[in-house]
């Protein structure tokens, strides 16, 4: 597991966004599950800043609300539209329509999305992390061996929610690929900034692996890196060796 803590604000954000471009740069068609939320925004627009060559990429959205009214300001899909997809121009975009009639169908044409990259894995799953611990909405108790699925979500996930939801009652359930891919893809970043992710970000490294924090299952994974601004990280070892005695 990699740590790559960088003062929050721009620096953070180019940092994430300056790795991005250099994955692209060595792998053009680079196959991406991307997360929105409000982490990963500032590193998508530095991202699409930097003029990268996105043009041969494929992206997933990796979980989506339901119950969305159309054209839903809020929606995962609409966030990532706007932060990232509409300024990279990649040459694939799946988004998941939990509106589906047959929602059956549409998470087995996830899977296929998945299953069609090389080796029937994603490339890169950039992911943010809940306050308890959820991966995309796969939320604490999620199968580890799960693929795209309709899921409820915790508590403390629609609570998080409502801020983006303004004047109308978050959504209760969604769809989102499942740990078995993130877990499968070949890289996994996981992005945290701020002091409210700092409790989450040390246990979901230093505690045990266990499904209960479904980010500590990224322990099991070889290729991993956490993106942290010093907030995030101050409660993990790699702060206190960072900043304590030699
Ligand atoms: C969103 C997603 C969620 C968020 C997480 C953190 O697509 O997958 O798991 O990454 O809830 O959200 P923020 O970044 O808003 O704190």
């Amino acid at each position: 597991m990699e740590r790559s803590i960088h003062p929050s604000g721009s620096a953070w954000a180019e940092a994430v966004a300056a790795a991005l471009v250099q994955r692209v740069a060595d792998h053009p068609a680079l196959r991406m599950c991307l997360a929105t939320g409000s982490t990963p925004r500032p590193a998508y627009a530095a991202a699409v800043a930097a003029g990268a060559g996105f043009g041969a990429t494929s992206i997933l959205l990796l979980d989506e609300f339901g119950d969305l009214p159309p054209d839903e300001p809020a929606s995962c899909d609409r966030v990532l539209r706007t932060s990232f997809v509409d300024g990279a121009r990649p040459a694939d975009y799946r988004t998941i329509d939990t509106g589906a009639a047959d929602l059956d169908a549409e998470r087995a044409a996830i899977d296929a999305w998945i299953d069609a990259g090389p080796g029937g894995a994603l490339d890169l799953a950039v992911l943010g992390l809940g306050v308890n611990g959820h991966l995309g909405m796969n939320e604490p108790g999620s199968p580890v061996d799960g693929r795209t699925a309709r899921v409820d979500l915790a508590a403390s996930t629609i609570a998080g929610a409502q801020r983006y939801f303004e004047g109308r009652a978050a959504p209760t359930w969604g769809v989102t690929v499942g740990l078995a891919d993130l877990l499968a893809a070949r890289e996994v970043w996981v992005l945290a900034t701020g002091r409210g992710k700092s409790e989450i970000v040390a246990r979901a490294t230093e505690g045990p692996a266990t499904t209960d924090v479904p980010a500590s299952l990224v322990q099991l994974h070889p290729n991993v890196t956490w993106w942290l601004d010093p907030a995030a990280a101050e409660r993990t070892g790699w702060c206190r060796r960072a900043s304590g005695p030699a």
